[in-house]
């Protein structure tokens, strides 16, 4: 993951004064002096063998009954007469008893049945992925912490110790404002947990930006706390000024939730639009689809596909009826119809024309038995004034999706303007409920047979808009500042092949995810798999982060290639409990793997592990944003 690699240097404006000429030698300041209790916070000795990437550790005996896999430690040590700090995490713990490996001691042992006094000396040795290391800069420069390099390693014997929360601040006390607390790391030990810090950076350069768009994705089973921590994300990428979230709600949950809380809901009751606009002062845009003014013929082509009028008519799915799509469509706009007018009375006989007229039928029925049953059926309807009438109801409820005199409404294009213009949320909710939203049409959504592909053509109506304003900013030399979060995004962008629309949909949304970093827009994609998400687009997502339930298979074939084959990182992911097998809800734990530049604590996006906060009032208070917004447990 080398351009992964976390960069240093975006640390310098922070930190002011670099490296270090001048060691201090007052022991007092020195790292090993951070511990509250250096004593009980060492767990063992720096061991043997060792290198600059991975460490050994020796466990003290009196520690060794205790829980160390996924614990994070730190050693102090000198490098260079610097002081210097190395950070890493406990991979793995191993035992041995060298008296106890020959075949006679163990045969004693299996006659005895325990292990005699004068052979019970076991050795616990811990396994240490370093991640990042830090220098202290001397006393004349401040004192300041700065990222540094393993150039060498600590002999034998130095302490190891675990790092606490006091410790994380201290070593980050320069950075807070910079920081976003998602949850603890991650470990097997249920009592200790620190806070891990991540950040989540916006795609300029200067104050809490990473200097570059990038993408990144949240994966897990359908349960295992995605969308929770993509509302999380979404607060941390709102909580910059600037910068813009785009939300395609294909489940409409991220608008449900933004002020009401379903009462349905026991689990993560976090009102995240309140935050975002008492503590970020973002402006919060919920569109309903309803309000949404579908705005393109090509839209119109899908929607009526998929509208019960040709379901009605017995045209069957697929071919058939994307060719009276097509031909209606052609038919209306020689007909002189504007996309506004199509919900009126005049439009819609129009329509009534077309599908009673023998040419159009035989235009999509070559044979002349089948045109005739069609063209029957058409008649019959027409005909019969109720059933005209339930026809009329469908119609226009329908078409009044492409009507822009509508009140309320925005069009894609304005609603686009709004996203990229002044930092705001904008949501749009494209579940069946936001096309049923305050309709004045009775059951209007009734009419629109709701699936993925127009759920999927509206996507990419509205990413396409996006990203062609982002393409005229940055003709005109400017970058916006966008995170797009997409649910479900296995359902739009799936790998394999497809059928036709399915698959021009995907293709282009592949292609945009392509393009759009180049304009200032990164997206979050969430999924349920990971091995089905289409290939290209993975391969693009820098910052990855991967709950409960990708444990057998492809997708943890996946997973194993995503973490550079590190066998140790993988195997931490599939000890995480199935937070739905916990015996109660308040002991449920959402962990996910993290992979890619989010943390100051794996300079080079090693694997690490996150325990998502349960309760929306750790999250808020670990970041500084108590004071209501979620309600009480
Ligand atoms: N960090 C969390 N703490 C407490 N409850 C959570 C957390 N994450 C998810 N939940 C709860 O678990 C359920 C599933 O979460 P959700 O984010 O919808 O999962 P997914 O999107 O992966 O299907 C919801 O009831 C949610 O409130
Ligand atoms: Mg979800």
């Amino acid at each position: 993951m080398n351009e992964n690699a976390f960069d240093p240097t975006a640390w310098a404006r922070l930190e002011g004064p670099s490296p270090m000429p001048g060691v201090e030698d007052r022991t007092e300041d020195r790292f090993s002096a951070w511990w509250d209790d250096a004593a009980s916070a060492q767990i063992g000795v720096v061991g043997s063998p060792n290198s600059t990437e991975r460490m050994s550790a020796d466990i003290l005996m009196d520690k060794t009954k205790e829980s160390l896999v996924g614990e994070w430690v730190a050693i102090p040590f000198m490098q260079d007469g610097v002081d210097t700090l190395t950070v890493g995490q406990i991979m793995s713990v191993e035992m041995r008893n060298d008296l106890l490996e020959g075949t006679t001691a163990r045969s004693v042992v299996s006659r005895l049945g325990k292990v005699p006094a004068s052979a019970s000396e076991d050795l616990y040795r811990a396994e240490i992925q370093v991640t990042a290391t830090f220098a202290r800069s001397s006393k004349e420069h401040s004192g300041a912490v700065l990222p540094s390099m393993m150039g060498t390693v600590p002999p034998s014997g130095t302490p190891v110790c675990l790092v606490d929360n006091a410790f994380i601040e201290r070593l980050f006390a320069k950075q807070t404002d910079d920081l976003f607390f998602l949850g603890t790391a991650y470990s097997g030990a249920k009592g200790r947990r620190i806070l891990l810090p991540t950040w989540v950076r916006h795609f300029r350069s200067g104050e809490g930006g990473a200097g570059d768009t990038y993408h990144m994705g949240i994966f897990g089973k359908t349960g295992s706390g995605k969308s929770v921590l993509a509302k999380l994300l979404l607060l941390g990428f709102a909580r910059h000024p600037e910068t813009s979230v785009f939300v395609l709600d294909p489940q409409g949950e991220f608008s449900r939730d933004a002020w009401n809380l379903p009462s349905s809901d026991e689990g993560f009751r976090l009102k995240w639009g309140e935050v975002a606009e008492k503590h970020f002062r973002k402006r919060l845009i919920l569109v309903p689809l309803r309000n949404l003014v579908l705005d393109s013929w090509d839209l119109f082509k899908d929607v009526i596909g998929q509208a019960v009028l040709f379901q009605w008519l017995g045209y069957p799915r697929g071919e058939k009826r994307a060719l009276a799509a097509e031909l209606l469509s052609v038919h209306l706009q020689k007909g002189g119809f504007a996309l506004r007018e199509l919900a009126s009375r005049e439009a819609f006989d129009e329509v009534g024309k077309a599908v009673c007229d023998e040419n159009f039928v035989r235009r999509i029925y070559a044979t002349s038995e089948s045109a005739t049953a069609k063209l029957q059926q058409a008649v019959g309807y027409w005909e019969v004034p109720s059933m005209k009438e339930d026809l009329w109801r469908a119609w226009s409820s329908m078409a009044s999706l492409f009507d822009d005199k509508r009140p309320g409404t925005v069009s894609v294009s304005a609603l686009v303007e709004e996203v990229v213009t002044g930092g705001k949320v904008v949501v749009v909710n494209l579940s069946r409920e936001g096309l049923e939203a305050g309709t004045s049409i009775a059951a209007g959504s009734h009419n629109i047979l709701w699936n993925e592909e127009i759920q999927g053509m509206l996507i990419l109506r509205l990413l396409s808009s996006l990203r062609e304003r982002g393409e005229i900013a940055y003709l005109k030399g400017k970058r916006l500042n966008t995170m797009v979060i997409l649910d479900e995004a296995h359902r739009f962008i799936p790998r394999g092949t497809l059928d036709g629309q399915k698959e021009a949909i995907r293709d282009l949304l592949v292609e945009a995810s392509r393009e759009t970093r180049k304009y200032g827009i990164g997206w979050l994609l969430v999924s349920q798999t990971l091995a089905s998400l289409h290939q290209e687009v993975v391969s693009q997502l820098r910052v990855l982060l991967v709950g409960y339930g990708l444990n057998a298979g492809s997708e943890l074939q996946a997973l194993r290639e995503l973490s550079g084959g590190d066998q140790r990182a993988v195997s931490i992911y599939q000890r995480f409990p199935d937070p739905h097998a916990a015996l109660e809800p308040s002991s449920r734990e959402y962990n996910f793997m993290l992979l890619g530049p989010i943390s100051p604590l794996a300079f080079s996006g090693q694997p690490l592990f996150l325990s998502a906060f349960t309760d929306p009032h750790s999250f808020l208070f670990a970041n500084g944003l108590e004071g209501g917004s979620s309600e009480p447990a």
